[in-house]
């Protein structure tokens, strides 16, 4: 992760998702191109990426070998994106999460590109049928789906179109690899792909307990942070099970009847409107005169603990 690579990574969007791509992959020493139609945009974003390495800096928690001002100088913005792609080896769209909109961007792109780029959407919820369908490079497209924010939270979900080439998948798992991110492989498409089903499962339960009148939303909280989600930051439900008992099977054997009782009590599909949301909703307001500097300060809290969280995962690494 200390030296500078081969070819350019094109990201393109430069809000939220796309800046911090750009620091994933210019901390393993890629030169990224920042492209947006939005000149303003992208001169905020470049502003933007500037102060967070700032602050990365200055708390030690710069990722990679290179010191900010290479990492820094490995990133440049642009609004024209033919220029854009020239050399481009990996191309990583950020654009709002709407489906005419992304396929009019892979169209575009689709015309430019050659045979050797890798075409990859950060969609959250959009398959990769609906999108890559019908374009001429399409062996070459596939999703890598980012937690927010990639920068902190490792993890990327990479979704195939049918037609996409084992080779993209390798590609983009490898170059996952190098820039330090956890990439997944999903083997088909699946609607919400894994991150988003757990979670999902996770919210709705939430919501049925705090409407059944078992748990206070705040508390429903802490039993995540303070409860699973201290294991989850390092085992999955998984390997969780497999060493409450003598392995997974075991597991099974001894609980398997009890979580299928639990099971069928769940309820039916939340409907996420009127009056338990408006109690959530209320609960988690501290101070309703000041939301937006809460929502500030809960999300600069939330980044400073996933920061830590991730330089203690890397310290804790099995060998
Ligand atoms: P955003 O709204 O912050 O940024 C979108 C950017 O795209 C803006 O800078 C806008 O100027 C630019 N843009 C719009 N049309 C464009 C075009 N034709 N060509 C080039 N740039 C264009 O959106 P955000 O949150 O960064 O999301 C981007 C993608 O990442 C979405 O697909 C979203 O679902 C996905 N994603 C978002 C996560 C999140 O928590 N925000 C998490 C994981 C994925």
């Amino acid at each position: 992760m200390n030296e500078l690579q081969e070819g350019n990574i094109v990201i393109v969007g430069s809000g939220l998702i796309g800046r911090s791509w750009a620091m994933v992959f210019a901390s393993g020493g890629f030169r990224v191109k920042l492209y947006d139609i939005v000149q303003e945009q992208v001169s905020t974003a470049l502003e933007d990426i500037r102060k967070q390495m700032e602050e990365l800096k200055k708390s030690e928690m710069l990722r990679g070998a290179l010191s900010m001002e290479d990492q820094m100088a490995l990133i440049s913005g642009c609004t024209d994106l033919k220029y854009a792609l020239h050399g481009a080896q990996y191309i990583q769209e950020c654009v709002p999460e709407n489906l005419d909109l992304k396929r009019k961007i892979f169209s575009e792109l689709d015309l430019y590109v050659d045979d050797s780029t890798i075409i990859s959407s950060s969609t959250s919820c959009l398959s990769p049928t609906s999108m890559f369908t019908g374009l001429q490079h399409v062996k070459n497209c596939i999703v890598a789906h980012p937690v927010n924010p990639p920068y902190y939270v490792p993890l990327v979900e990479l979704v195939p179109h049918p037609q996409t080439e084992m080779a993209t998948v390798e590609r983009t798992y490898n170059l996952m690899k190098k820039v330090g991110q956890s990439p997944v492989k999903l083997m088909k498409e699946m609607d919400g792909f894994v991150l988003n089903r757990l979670q999902y499962a996770v919210i709705s339960e939430a919501w049925r307990l705090v409407q059944d009148g078992v748990i206070s939303p705040r508390d429903v909280d802490l039993v995540m942070s303070e409860g699973l989600g201290m294991r989850y930051a390092f085992l999955g439900p998984l390997e969780t099970a497999h060493l409450n008992a003598e392995g997974f099977k075991s597991y099974c054997e001894r609980y398997g009847e009890g979580i299928k009782r639990v099971l069928a009590t769940f309820g039916p599909v939340p409907d996420f409107e009127g009056e338990v949301a408006e109690k959530i909703d209320q609960a988690l307001w501290e101070d309703v005169r000041d939301k937006a500097d809460q929502l500030k300060a809960g999300r600069e809290y939330r980044n400073t603990c996933l920061s830590h969280l991730a330089k203690l995962k890397k310290e804790m690494k099995k060998n």
